[in-house]
């Protein structure tokens, strides 16, 4: 029989990426999302591209009653929690809302585990934890900072009741994944990222300048201490950061784990500035984008990048693909979403 995965808001961008590759690695998937920042399209794309009618269901994962529901329903014994939300802004604005919905929906998540007999977590953790890093690369080592937002502390609070509970209860083992910048999209365009609203992170808010939606791209500050004066990030094709999931659960399935909670930095190894990603975006895609330099936004980090040798030795996983594939992919679900 076939391994069995939840996966909780696997209708979100980085969930149904993993979906996709957990089916192609073989493992039988059930989604879970409460549709508060995606929609159906997601599943059917998932569907669509895996030629597997995925089961879903619409649940709330603060809602343990319907939780428990689906824990009775399914035999998976390997969780993958993606759903919270993810707004730094909005978070400062209303953390409450970050609060309750973050923390509650993984407590449970895990309560249900504890109850149910199941044994294998992965958390979706941020590079947000080290805030401005102390020293680069970042390496798991690296100290986490005080959080800047609710939404940066309830990824640093998550992974320390992940921590916790591997550590007081036999048959429970966690991964808390440290993601940096995830973009791009499947290079089939079913699924992508689809923000509401305006968009908070640069890429989308790049593809929907080029698509004519945004009438131009502000660039937050060029004067960081870097060499073109512009923000460094790590970004990570959503494809290659969907294969680190694969890789993670199979360590825990696989009963390969060293510690009953462990954490791993899910990026390229490679930091690109703000202007540098806007440059190589005109160039694959053969477009000009409408952009100016404004000030820079409150509370961005002025350079962050991983060192993944631990993935890469550990989870024997590494990114492969190049920038310029994934802003074309990026670009090709932008284009797919506007009828373009
Ligand atoms: N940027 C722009 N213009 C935009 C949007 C972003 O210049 O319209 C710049 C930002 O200033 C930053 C870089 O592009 O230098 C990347 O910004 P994103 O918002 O895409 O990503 P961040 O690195 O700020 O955000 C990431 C994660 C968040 C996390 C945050 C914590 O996406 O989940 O790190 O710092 F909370």
């Amino acid at each position: 029989m076939k391994e069995q995965v939840l996966v909780s808001g696997g209708a979100g961008y980085i969930g149904s990426h993993t979906a996709v590759a957990l089916i192609e690695a073989g493992y039988d998937v059930v989604i879970i999302d409460n549709f508060s920042n995606s929609d159906m399209g997601a599943v059917e794309g998932v569907r669509k591209i895996t030629g597997v009618e995925v089961p879903f269901e619409q649940v709330d994962c603060c809602d343990k009653e319907a939780l428990r529901a689906v824990f009775k329903k399914y035999p998976f014994k390997s969780v993958i929690h993606f759903a919270a939300y993810k707004a730094v802004g909005e978070s400062v604005a209303d953390p409450l809302k970050y609060y309750s919905n973050n923390l509650n929906s993984f407590v449970n998540i895990l309560e249900l585990m504890k109850e149910e007999g199941r044994n294998n977590v992965l958390f979706s953790s941020s590079a947000t934890v080290y805030g401005e890093p102390v020293e680069l690369p970042v390496t798991e080592q690296t100290p986490r900072q005080p959080a800047t937002s609710p939404y940066g502390n309830t990824k640093q609070m998550c992974e320390d009741i992940l921590r916790d509970t591997a550590a007081a209860y036999e048959g429970i083992k966690g991964i808390a994944l440290r993601y940096f910048n995830p973009i791009g999209a499947h290079p089939s365009a079913l699924i992508g990222e689809l923000p509401r609203g305006v968009p908070n992170n640069l890429v989308p808010f790049i593809t929907q300048t080029a698509a004519g939606v945004r009438e131009c791209l502000s660039i937050f500050g060029d004067d960081y201490n870097t060499p073109d004066g512009t923000c460094i990030r790590d970004y990570i094709d959503v494809v290659d950061l969907a294969g680190a999931h694969v890789a993670a659960i199979a360590r825990l399935v696989e009963g390969k784990n060293k510690e009953s909670y462990e954490i791993f930095n899910v990026g390229t190894g490679n930091g690109t500035s703000v202007m540098e990603l806007v440059t190589a975006f005109e160039r694959v895609n053969e477009l000009k984008l409408n952009y100016k330099i404004v000030g820079r936004r409150s509370g961005d980090v002025e350079s962050v990048w991983a060192d993944t040798a631990l993935a890469n030795d550990e989870l024997g996983w590494k990114a492969v693909r190049s920038t310029d594939e994934t802003l074309q992919s990026a670009w090709a679900w932008e284009k797919k979403v506007r009828g373009l």
